[in-house]
């Protein structure tokens, strides 16, 4: 049996990301193929409860390693107990987020150290890194108008446009560092041509030898 493949989604918040697995959900159910959508934080049990540790108590002074490490016992979790079973059953993974954006968020934005946050990363996930990564790209002013009607803000909403400034810069960073693995795709474009381009990926990648 062939392994399932893991697939990421990236971005900034408000790029479009929910929409876009939505989309593809629906295709790969056209197409029949078996997969799993998860997301971190928050893929399991224990990290639905670190995921409101971080976002639900904004009375919580919580430092950027803190921050760094909570975001890893999501993700070790995350892995050993579903995304490693499922890959190695032959189901393909799709989650909402993974260590890119803890590179992002927590090794360059927060300043903890992209050296010491992808090490942490590779602990966690047991060096499994995703076979491929959507970065959907948007600037962060047109970021900022789609998040500023959201009922509820996450810890990260609330920074400044410098913040998601230097995201954009550290996923766009990582992308030319790992151009086979990290896919930019530009999110200011209309929601299905994005979506082709997603697919065109996706069916790529599972068209490879595993
Ligand atoms: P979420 O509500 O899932 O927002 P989004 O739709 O933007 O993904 O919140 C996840 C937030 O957590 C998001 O602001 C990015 C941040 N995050 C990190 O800072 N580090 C991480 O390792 C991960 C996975 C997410």
């Amino acid at each position: 049996m062939s392994r399932g493949r893991l697939i990421s989604f990236e971005g900034l918040d408000g790029a479009g990301k929910t929409t876009q697995i939505q989309l593809l959900e629906q295709w790969l159910n056209e197409q029949q193929i078996t997969y799993l959508r998860t997301r971190e934080p928050g893929g399991t049990p224990l990290g639905v409860e670190i995921r409101r540790l971080l976002f639900h108590h904004p009375e919580l002074v919580i430092t950027p390693l803190a921050e760094a490490f909570l975001f890893q016992a999501d993700r070790a979790q995350h892995f050993s107990t579903l995304v490693l079973p499922a890959l190695a059953t032959g189901t393909h993974v799709i989650t909402d987020r993974c260590f890119d954006s803890s590179i992002a968020y927590q090794g360059v934005a927060r300043g903890v150290g992209v050296e010491l946050v992808s090490h942490l990363s590779m602990l966690a996930t047991q060096d499994h890194v995703p076979d491929l990564t959507i970065f959907l790209d948007l600037d962060p002013a047109i970021v900022h108008e789609r998040t500023d009607g959201r009922i509820e803000h996450s810890r990260f909403d609330r920074e400044n446009a410098q913040f998601h400034a230097t995201l954009r810069e550290a996923f766009l960073k990582l992308a030319r560092t790992y151009p086979e693995r990290i896919k930019i795709v530009n999110a200011a474009q209309a929601p299905e041509r994005i979506h082709q381009e997603i697919v065109t990926l996706v069916a790529d990648v599972l068209a490879r030898e595993s």
